[in-house]
């Protein structure tokens, strides 16, 4: 599927970053689902990258604002960030809420504070939740919470995953599900697309 534009001559290929907020070492379903938004991202023409908080090993925050005081971790972190039109969270549930992770390292957007524009300003975030019961409409609320405070652009149609939704061994089963993890992807794509070209042509 093509991502709509506005100017075929000015036409601009979206770029869309997914971060697990799992540090599961094997068999991370929040991965899984992400993957499958990743890939309906790319799909849809965008340049996809996937972060893994787990390979990253990021530090706690701890409100320095000199990002080289800090492991180089950080520093390729929010690279990572600052290069993205669009980005793709998805959080397990832990105790009813997000993942110390997945906060952590929304904590560490902090440093984009003094970009132009700020924070996430400017970029669409897409939300998704795994749970391993029912609830994880409220770690998407989190989420939401976090990432407006931060001045992104969350999309409506975020995923809360049930643990019903995956099979015993922990492909993701559900087909509805993986339709709405894969729209949520081109949504992602299509309006970090927009977002990044408002960028340009404001410059
Ligand atoms: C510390 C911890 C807290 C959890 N709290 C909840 C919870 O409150 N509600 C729930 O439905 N599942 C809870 N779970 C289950 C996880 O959300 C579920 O196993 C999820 O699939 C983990 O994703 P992962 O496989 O990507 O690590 C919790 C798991 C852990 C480890």
């Amino acid at each position: 599927m093509e991502v709509g534009c506005l100017d075929a001559e000015v036409r601009l290929t979206p770029k869309v970053l997914a971060i697990n907020g799992s540090l599961r070492r094997e068999g991370s379903r929040t991965l899984r689902a992400l993957e499958i938004a990743l890939r309906g991202a790319a799909d849809a023409g965008a340049q996809t990258e996937l972060l893994d908080l787990k390979k990253l090993a990021l530090p706690f925050y701890d409100d320095r604002f000199d990002i080289q005081s800090y492991p180089p971790s950080v520093f390729a972190f929010i690279e990572r960030v600052r290069w993205a039109d669009g980005l793709i969270l998805a959080s397990p549930v832990y105790h009813g809420t997000l993942s110390g992770a997945m906060k952590n390292a929304l904590d560490f957007l902090e440093l984009l504070g003094h970009d132009q524009p700020p924070w996430l300003e400017g970029r669409v975030v897409g939300l998704i939740s795994v749970a391993g019961g029912n609830s994880g409409i409220n770690t998407i609320n989190s989420m939401l919470h976090t990432c407006r405070a931060i001045r992104a652009w969350v999309a409506p149609s975020s995923v809360a995953i049930p643990g019903s939704a995956f099979a015993g061994d922990g492909q993701l089963q559900d087909p509805k599900i993986k339709e709405r993890l894969v729209n949520l992807g081109v949504e992602i794509a299509r309006y970090a697309q927009l977002f990044a070209q408002e960028r340009i042509t404001k410059r």
